[in-house]
């Protein structure tokens, strides 16, 4: 078996819009994606990754560059001959045939003996539990059920690679977040390449082994979860993951694993860590740092600290979102309510002074662009 299931080296595709513009929809895209591997596309609308899933399944061919199944280049090869199989983005179902007979369609157009037929339609079934459902119809089932019905129907052809445009889209938070661990479960109990489209960035965080961030046909970034939040190597990945403070200024010293940053709103020197390739002295950069790293403490004169004022404070339960200013920089903080209490005045209060500590390993040093 080759490393790679599914490689896409250089590949663009281009749309001529109906207004006549040409539109690079993928734009120079290099992925490698490892068998076994849950892989996420992640991106909002129309940054390309409906049009990748289509490439890899054979449904596009590139403008330029190449798709690559197993190592081997597949060209012009029809969706049919590709060992990859595909859920919609919209699922639609045969709203008058059973369960049954919708799982079965697939191997009854391959001409597949009954018998045999049978016998995967029960596996398949029994692999996204929908046994003793099979002579239902779709509408007679939840929307959860539906789903796992498309599942059922694209993993009864026992497909080496499997891609899925945005799957949980039409479930209601609940059912999405508990078909979100189901199908990770059975990604790593099946030990298929899972290849999955979502512009839901906590879905891509809970569910895969690796991202790639995609914006404008081009990927942002590829690496695992923590290297995404942890490490984004630019601003939009920080923006795209999470949320993020910023604050501009100019790179005054640099070295491998430390750079000091002058932030003129502070009219101060910040340390942090360069986490964009290719940062050079004197230049323009983003610090960035995460409102749930950030150290509110009671007076100390530690590197990196800062005085601010409290001006808003919003309880959410677990946490508590803080907004601290200083002078006119303004940074969101996430206090976590480790401690069960109700009076107020044991919480932080509006007005009050708090010094903020930002430790250099949680400051990132970022390009601008
Ligand atoms: N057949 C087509 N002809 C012209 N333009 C197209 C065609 N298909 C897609 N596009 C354009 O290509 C870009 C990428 O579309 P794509 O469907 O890949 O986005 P997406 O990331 O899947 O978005 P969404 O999250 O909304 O599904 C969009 O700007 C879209 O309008
Ligand atoms: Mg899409």
């Amino acid at each position: 078996m080759k490393e790679f299931a599914v490689e896409l080296r250089d590949v663009v595709k281009k749309f001529i819009t109906p207004e006549g513009n040409e539109l690079n929809a993928v734009d120079h895209v290099d992925m490698q994606i490892r068998n076994g591997e849950f892989f996420s596309m992640l991106g909002s609308s129309g940054c390309g990754k409906t049009t990748s899933l289509r490439m890899i399944a054979g449904f596009e061919w590139p403008t330029e560059g190449e798709v690559y199944i197993e190592g081997k280049p597949m060209g012009h090869t029809p969706p049919f001959q590709r060992k990859v199989n595909t859920v919609f983005q919209s699922y639609a179902l045969f709203q008058h045939m059973s369960v049954y007979q919708n799982v079965a369609f697939g191997l009854e157009m391959e001409g597949a003996q009954k018998e045999e037929i049978k016998k995967r339609v029960m596996r398949a079934l029994e692999m996204v539990q929908l046994i003793g459902m099979e002579n239902r119809r779709p509408k007679q089932l939840s929307g959860g059920q539906q789903q796992r019905v498309a599942l059922a129907r694209a993993l009864v052809k026992t497909p080496d690679v499997l891609l899925l445009d945005e799957p949980l889209g039409a479930l209601d938070l609940k059912l999405r977040k508990e078909m979100q661990l189901e199908l990770k479960a059975l990604q790593q109990q099946l030990g298929i390449t899972f290849i999955y489209v979502t512009h839901d960035q906590e879905e891509a965080l809970t569910m895969s082994d690796r991202i790639a961030v995609m914006s404008k046909g081009k990927v942002m970034q590829m690496g695992s979860p923590a290297e995404i939040y942890e490490r984004p190597r630019n601003r939009f990945v920080a923006e795209f993951i999470g949320e993020s403070n910023f604050l501009e200024g100019q790179i005054k010293s640099l070295s491998a694993n430390e750079a000091s940053v002058f932030i003129p709103a502070l009219n101060a020197e910040v340390t942090g860590t360069p986490a964009s390739e290719g940062l050079v002295h004197g230049e323009q950069v983003f610090v960035s740092i995460r409102p749930e790293k950030i150290h509110l403490t009671e007076h100390s004169a530690r590197l990196n600290t800062f005085e601010g004022e409290i001006t808003s404070t919003v309880y959410i339960g677990s946490n508590t979102h803080v907004v601290v200013h200083i002078g006119d920089v303004r940074l969101k903080v996430w206090e976590q309510n480790r401690i069960s209490r109700l009076e107020p005045s044991s919480f932080y209060t509006i007005g009050q002074k708090v010094d903020l500590m930002l430790m250099p390993e949680n400051t990132l040093v970022l390009k601008k662009d």
